[in-house]
């Protein structure tokens, strides 16, 4: 058995039957991607006249496109160090911008607190549309309840597409798409592999250029589709309590270790709502990133710099997430919280020389 950590899903364990429903809200249109639901919302904002988006400056290309590709600007306000919007800087971008709606992403898990709601709360009652993006709060028991919620499945889930949106004043009619049902066999195919690579029944890593032409391949989608059978049914077979409780229980730990190091917890209460990634501010993410990759820990950057930067921005690069997900247990993050306490021990004296 390999011991690799992180990176894409491989082939799933699976639960027993009966937890479709827990995934989906009831009245949510299950499409293939996070980018396809928001695309669907941006579509219902333009038609209503809705010409700008408020989004936090900390984002990816795949939350932003939508509202572009939809023709409304997207404006970036900015984030505290949470990377959720600072309160007072969402007010004023609104007093200033006239229709407008508001994306407001639960990043890695963190919750509006008690004056960020105050603030979507009086947006609300002005007219903004809020659009919750729930992708890494799809564990948490609730968030901020706005007009829409969006969120990608795939993304921290072992299913090969997948998202949900609810709130669309028109659901729309879905027809499967021969790109998509590629994108999901691509995806599917890869798992399989990644999985045989694992328990070392295969020695190639050719999962590797599956998942990245299925990404490629899904980039190229304009189209919104149904969710695939293929993910419907693997989410039916995942438990979200057994998947909530190991991710919480790796969280503890991987943090409990992290204590003293010289690593700032960014999801500090996150990851207890909604464990999803328990992500570090730290001095030099590329070293330490490197570092990890050769002991075969993958841990990923939420977000890469988009391809271009909104106007006035100032990207972070001092975020790292680490995995904390279902597959991996106690010792896997104790291995973890030694490696990163290597690569800091050996820069420190480095720096000291
Ligand atoms: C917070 C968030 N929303 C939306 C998306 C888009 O999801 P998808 O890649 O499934 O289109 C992502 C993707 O990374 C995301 O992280």
């Amino acid at each position: 058995m390999r011991h690799d950590i992180g990176s894409e899903f491989e082939r799933p364990d699976l639960d027993g039957p009966g937890h479709l429903r827990a995934w989906l809200p009831p009245e949510a249109v299950a499409v293939a991607a996070g980018r396809q639901a928001l695309g669907l919302v941006a579509g219902e904002l333009a038609a209503s006249g809705v010409c700008r988006v408020l989004v936090p400056d900390h984002y990816c290309d795949s939350m932003t496109d939508p509202f572009e590709r939809a023709g409304l600007s997207v404006i970036p306000v900015p984030t505290t160090f949470d990377t959720l919007p600072e309160p007072r800087a969402l007010a004023a971008a609104l007093a200033e911008a006239s229709g407008c709606a508001i994306l407001f992403s639960e990043n890695f898990g963190c919750a509006a607190s008690a004056s960020l709601a105050a603030v979507l709360d009086d947006a609300r009652a002005e007219g903004h549309a809020v659009i919750v993006d729930r992708t890494h709060s799809l564990l948490a028991p609730a968030g901020y309840v706005g007009d829409y919620a969006v969120a990608s499945l795939r993304k921290l889930l072992p299913v090969p597409d997948g998202a949900w949106v609810t709130g669309l004043v028109t659901p729309p009619v879905l027809a499967a798409h021969q790109g998509v049902k590629l994108f999901v066999e691509l995806r599917s195919q890869a798992a399989t592999l990644k999985r045989q690579y694992l328990n070392e029944e295969r020695g190639d890593q050719a999962h590797r250029a599956l998942f990245e032409r299925a990404e490629d391949l899904l980039d190229r989608l304009p189209d919104t589709c149904p969710m695939s059978d293929a993910s419907l049914e693997l989410l039916d077979h995942l438990d979200p309590r057994r998947l909530r409780a190991r991710r919480l229980a790796n969280a503890d730990r991987l943090t409990a270790l992290l204590e003293g190091l010289a690593v700032h917890v960014v999801n500090g209460d996150g990851w207890r709502s909604s464990p999803s990634y328990v992500v570090i501010s730290t001095r030099d993410v590329t070293g330490l990133r490197n570092h990890l990759i050769s002991e075969a820990i993958y841990c990923p950057i939420h977000w890469p710099e988009p391809r271009r930067l909104l106007a006035g921005m100032v990207w972070r690069h001092d975020l790292l997430s680490l995995v904390i997900d279902h597959r991996y247990t106690a010792d896997d993050m104790e291995r973890m919280a030694a490696a990163i306490a290597a690569h800091l021990e050996k820069t420190h004296s480095e720096g000291h020389r």
